[in-house]
């Protein structure tokens, strides 16, 4: 397929989600004359657990740009002669992406702008104005509405990601997860509820078939997907790979609220996720019709559950 006809710089690249994000990107490249950078901390710049990482991507072309994200004149300086920009920040850096829109907008150069989301739909229903999680997202895409006139912002929005709704959180198994080695699951209300999910490799590649598609792409909230499920069909594909029956608890609905007003109330982070959890456990990631086809994306071009889960069981060494 040809390159990616654009100067694009990535934030937060190394990241959680920006590794597959920087991945699929690089691996597209940039046409002649374009270049694809990332704008990185020092210190994730000189950090020996990156070092392997920025390596194979340099030596695929990328260019790495060491500057701090609060500081205009680095970032002004890095988006010269730049198309387009990626931001793939973490949850703790997303109000710091009001400034770089700013100055995108501001920059004479940059034209397109993926402000960091990835996830569950902000503006899902009603309701999804309310939740704590939200909030600095909307505050971005309020910023966005209230104040970019030139800029074409994108949002991608995934769902969850199927990677990490495999794994149980550790002393909060009651949210939900699967852990290979205990052959255990723990499924939200009768395990019965569809849910759209992601695979973390899908958003690399669905965020490189939105800069394929702009036509579509640009101006929107993208719902992408890689397919829907249900947690009792996680379960019966973990049997079907291990060869074995797992034990399946249930945490009611009611149970979810619960924990999640006890986590807020704590203070405790983890709060973020329960919230999130009984979100997606009450229909709010599931379209009638999802971007996917528009971006030019087939069933057959996503990851199939099989494989996420084939390969949560080789990671767990089991
Ligand atoms: N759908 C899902 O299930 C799901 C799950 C997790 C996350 N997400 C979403 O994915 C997006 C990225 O999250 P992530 O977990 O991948 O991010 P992350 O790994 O926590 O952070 C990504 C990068 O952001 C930069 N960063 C983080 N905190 C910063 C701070 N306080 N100040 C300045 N820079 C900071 C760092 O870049 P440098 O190292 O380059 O400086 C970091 O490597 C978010 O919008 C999040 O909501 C979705």
């Amino acid at each position: 397929m040809a390159a990616l006809p654009f100067t694009i710089l990535i934030f937060g690249g190394t990241g959680a989600i920006g590794k597959h994000i920087t991945d699929a990107i690089v691996s597209a490249g940039a046409s002649p004359g374009h270049t694809i950078s990332l704008f990185t901390s020092e210190a994730t710049a000189s950090s020996p657990a990156k070092a392997a990482l920025l390596s194979s991507w340099k030596s695929q072309g990328l260019r790495v740009v060491t500057g701090d994200v609060n500081n205009a004149d680095d970032v002004s300086r890095a988006y010269e002669g730049v198309d387009v920009v990626v931001s793939c920040l973490g949850r703790n850096a997303l109000t710091v992406q009001i400034e770089l829109i700013k100055l995108a907008e501001q920059s004479g150069s940059v034209k397109w702008f993926f402000p960091s989301e990835y996830g569950t739909d902000i503006e899902y229903d009603a309701t999804s104005k309310d939740e704590k999680p939200h909030q600095h997202k909307l505050q971005v895409r309020e910023f966005i509405r209230n104040n970019i006139k030139k800029l074409q912002c994108t949002y991608l929005v995934t769902g969850p990601y199927i990677d990490m709704y495999l794994s149980r959180l550790p002393g909060f198994e009651a949210i939900g997860g699967y852990d290979v080695r205990s052959r255990k699951a723990v499924v939200i209300g009768s395990g019965n509820d569809a849910v759209g999910f992601t695979s973390m490799p899908d958003v690399g590649k669905l965020l490189v078939a939105a800069l394929r598609n702009p036509d579509h792409a640009m101006g929107r909230a993208l719902k992408v997907q890689s397919f829907v499920t249900t947690p009792l069909e996680i379960a019966r594909e973990f049997e079907k790979q291990t060869g074995e029956g797992w034990t399946i608890e249930h945490t009611s609905n009611q149970e979810l609220r619960e924990l999640e007003i006890r986590l807020w109330n704590d203070g405790i982070p983890l709060a973020t996720a329960a919230t999130l959890r009984r979100i997606w456990a009450e229909g709010g990631t599931l379209y009638e019709k999802t971007d996917n086809e528009k971006l030019g994306l087939a069933p057959g071009d996503m990851e199939p559950l099989a494989k996420v889960v084939g390969r949560a069981i080789s990671e767990a060494g089991k």
